[in-house]
């Protein structure tokens, strides 16, 4: 386990280096087989989840991970804290500074992230931002090794350049694979992270493609993986959004371009009848609540890492 990684803020898959990327998914897979080694690895630990939006999934999955590592997690509900209104975000982080060893932080805006992990001493995972959602990226990359032996195959994401999609790609290229993204015009992933995920597919021999031909970008895909058309936060756009991403839907007219082995993902929750249909994503080639147990293993690997329990 690389010590280099205590103590240290995940607020962007940009954040880890291949090697730590590789050995947070070696230890998940570990944590994953041989639970019961872990059961006191961080005993006396506290985390704290600070979310600004709903959750069930990321929130489970954190406590339930660290109550199973013999630590303590406190839940803090959208209106608790009411970071930057009842108080700054920089009092927020001096006051748990004293208190836990780990903030796990939902935001809004990313910045908010920056901000608590920069004005405090304690380390802080992101839970999910409007630009990046790393811990899903870990659990999904999590499920694709089990599915796949071998990197060399293709990743084919449909739908908004999302907070998702930002991390897929960013882990998907950083671990050397092909990502294909297949978005509409307007809707493309921010270039900062298009721009990074070319330096990572450079440095792994991994590779990234953009279009907007989602037929063309789906032949052959060994993954379909598509997320939500309106995410948290855009409410107010979903009708000019459902008319942008009209053709971006995974259904099985497009699983049928895929390989005929082809892996269904979805980070859930799933707006059926939207980005994929309910046949698809409760079909025979669907992963995602594979994807959705994983973020317990992909989790407890991280919080080891973190906190040095490993
Ligand atoms: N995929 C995911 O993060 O789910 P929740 O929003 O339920 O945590
Ligand atoms: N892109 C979605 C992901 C939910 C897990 C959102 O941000 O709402």
């Amino acid at each position: 386990m690389p010590h280099s990684m205590e103590g240290r803020d995940i607020l962007s898959i940009g954040d880890l280096t291949e090697k730590e990327a590789l050995s947070i998914l070696l230890l998940a897979e570990d944590v994953k087989r041989n639970p019961k080694t872990y059961v006191t690895a961080l005993a006396g630990g506290v985390m704290v989840l600070i979310f600004e939006k709903p959750s069930l999934r990321t929130r489970v999955t954190f406590e339930t991970g660290m109550a199973s590592l013999g630590g303590t997690g406190i839940y803090l509900a959208p209106d608790q804290v009411q970071m930057g209104e009842r108080e700054p975000v920089r009092d927020v982080a001096k006051n748990l500074e004293r208190w836990v060893q780990v903030i796990v932080a939902r935001t809004f805006e990313h910045r908010t992230l920056e901000e608590l992990a920069s004005q405090g001493k304690t380390p802080v995972i992101n839970a999910l931002s409007d630009l990046e959602h790393p811990c899903q990226a870990l659990a999904d990359l999590l499920t694709i090794r089990e599915h796949f032996h071998s990197s060399k195959i293709n990743l084919t994401y449909v739908g908004d350049g999302n907070n998702v999609c930002h991390s897929l790609m960013l882990l998907g290229t950083l671990l050397g694979y092909e990502v294909r993204i297949a978005v509409p015009k307007g809707y493309e992933p921010h270039p900062d992270i298009v721009h990074k995920s070319e330096q990572f597919a450079q440095d792994s021999g991994g590779k990234i493609v953009i279009d907007s031909n989602v037929r063309a970008l789906s032949e052959g895909a060994h993954v379909l993986y598509t997320d939500v058309w309106t995410s948290m936060g855009q409410e107010e756009e979903e009708r000019e959004r459902l008319k942008a991403f009209d053709g971006f839907q995974v259904n099985s007219e497009l699983v049928a371009l895929a390989d005929p082995d082809v892996k269904i993902m979805h980070c859930l929750p799933a707006h059926r009848g939207q980005e994929i249909t309910g046949e698809v994503v409760d079909g025979p080639r669907s992963v995602v609540f594979d994807q959705a147990e994983n973020r317990l293993h992909a989790q407890k690997a991280l919080l080891l890492c973190i906190l040095g329990g490993a």
